[in-house]
């Protein structure tokens, strides 16, 4: 049957489609959104950042009673974990999450389609029986946890999960693994060591997220052992064996020697994302792929195909929800006939442990590996009053880097308090091409912990005061 026609369709409801959708409307633009997910939002809503951060602020609070209560002053029976209260509590956030995007579609009057997309045709949109027509089709299809060989996830099971099994585990392993020390690895090995699992992270390289500045993966290994998170690295894992209950992970250490094998109940496969557009249709319709997987899209997200654009984890670039966001705004800008520029090199990345670590821009070594001349300012969290004041100033620092002769902020890490929230300022300054000693003559209230950020600032300069 055919159905009505728009000026866009947006395929996919996660980060980069909804707003994109918001934005289109916005715009004036007649819009619509293919979802076949029963609620709006998709993976970070659903399945990602958002369920991982209230099982994150849970599990912080169970550590700092545990740990800090009776050190501040606090005494008395640290709190008992109520399992299935803490998962409530995450699908109460997610409910008011993917609730609050339903009410902006009905606000910004863009229907949403219910049911998985296909295009037939340039213009044109199968969902189920129903062809609908648009004039622009945006894809925003997102990512799925990429596999393993030698590895089956089973999430039903509950033995070896990937992150969506891991928000969703019927009861706390007493042993868990994690295979890869990324991003979602040491958020969710984080959760259970916290909720008193014997969490060991299994990982290839010999560091922790890998590419992120060396000093702060240092430290951030260092912090997360004093956690009770235990390390094996530089270990391949070859294979998951299961019985009824309980796994086998086979590892090949990378210097050599037999293979190993360690037991848990649980294993979380945390070793990636891949790019997802499984049932699109986009071989049929002629859409033009990159060898990693990605839809392939030139400067302003068009396909070789005229009319259809594509953003967000679908396409090259890091596979962040913010950056999702500002391709779908962008593309909204392009489609209505504006200009519109995202600027990747100004795209933060945030870990939510405790503590945070964020950065932003190129690293130390990138920049060496470049020839940049380069100069970098340090300040240890530990020269903070505001961090002490609240226990967090152990371990954590702010780290800025700035061309040598022109002063010019390049990038910046963070391992800290407040890290994913700090790094904004440095953003802020990088896009306005701000030099490091801007930021030094910036009044920052005392005590904050944003004054760690000018005191590296000024360590790029004259000296940090209070180090
Ligand atoms: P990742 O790419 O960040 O890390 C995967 C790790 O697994 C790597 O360190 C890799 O060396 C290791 N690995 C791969 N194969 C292995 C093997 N056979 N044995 C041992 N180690 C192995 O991937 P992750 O953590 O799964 O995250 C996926 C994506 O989702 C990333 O792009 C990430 O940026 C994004 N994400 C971002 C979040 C945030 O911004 N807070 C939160 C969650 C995910």
């Amino acid at each position: 049957m055919n159905m009505a026609s728009y000026d866009v369709i947006v395929i996919g409801a996660g980060p980069g489609g909804y707003v994109c959708a918001i934005r289109c409307a916005q715009l004036g633009l007649k819009t619509a959104v293919v979802e076949g997910r029963y609620t709006l939002g998709g993976t970070c809503l659903n399945v990602g950042c958002i369920p991982s951060k209230a099982l994150l602020h849970s599990t912080h609070l169970l550590h700092e009673a545990e740990h800090n209560f009776a050190h501040m002053g606090l005494k008395g029976k640290s709190p008992s974990v109520d399992w299935s209260q803490m998962k409530s509590y995450k699908e109460e956030v997610i409910g008011q999450n993917t609730g609050g995007i339903e009410f902006l579609f009905k606000k910004n009057k863009i229907d949403w389609i219910k049911g998985w997309a296909s295009l037939s045709e340039a213009g044109k949109v199968k969902v189920g029986d129903d062809t609908h027509e648009a004039k622009n089709i945006v894809i925003a299809s997102g990512s799925v946890p990429s596999s393993l060989p030698g590895v089956e996830v089973d999430n039903d099971k509950g033995i070896v999960v990937d992150s969506t099994g891991a928000l969703d585990l019927p009861k706390i392993p007493k042993k868990m693994v994690v295979i890869g020390a990324g991003v979602i690895g040491l958020e969710l090995g984080s959760v259970y060591a916290r909720l008193g699992s014997d969490v060991t992270v299994v990982e290839y390289m010999d560091a922790v997220c890998p590419g992120m500045d060396k000093d702060v993966q240092r430290s951030f290994k260092r912090i997360l052992e004093k956690q009770g998170l235990n390390f094996i690295m530089g270990a391949a894992v070859q294979e998951v064996e299961t019985s009824k209950t309980k796994a086998k992970v086979k590892y090949q250490p990378k210097k050599g020697g037999d293979d190993e094998v360690i037991d848990a109940d649980v294993v979380l496969v945390a070793t990636g994302r891949k790019p997802y557009a499984e049932g699109l249709g986009l071989d049929a319709l002629g859409v033009k792929m990159t060898e990693r997987g990605q839809i392939a899209t030139d400067a302003h997200w068009a396909t070789n195909v005229k009319g259809v654009y594509a953003i967000g984890d679908v396409i090259e670039g890091p596979m962040l929800a913010h950056k999702a966001e500002d391709e779908g705004m962008a593309v909204a800008e392009v489609i209505a006939g504006k200009h519109a520029h995202v600027n990747y090199g100004v795209i933060p990345g945030v870990v939510y442990t405790t503590p945070e670590v964020a950065t932003v821009g190129q690293t130390e070594d990138a920049l060496k590996a470049e020839g940049r001349k380069i100069k970098t300012g340090k300040f240890m969290f530990m020269g903070n009053a505001r961090a002490k004041a609240v226990h967090q100033a152990e371990g954590g620092f702010v780290k800025l880097i700035a061309d040598k002769e022109t002063d010019r902020i390049l990038g910046a890490a963070i391992i800290g308090p407040g890290a994913g929230d700090l790094i904004h300022e440095i953003c802020v300054a990088m896009e306005f091409g701000a030099s490091a000693e801007d930021l030094a003559l910036t009044c920052h209230a005392h005590p904050t912990y944003s004054e760690a950020v000018r005191e590296a600032a000024l360590a790029c300069g004259d000296g940090p005061i209070h180090s």
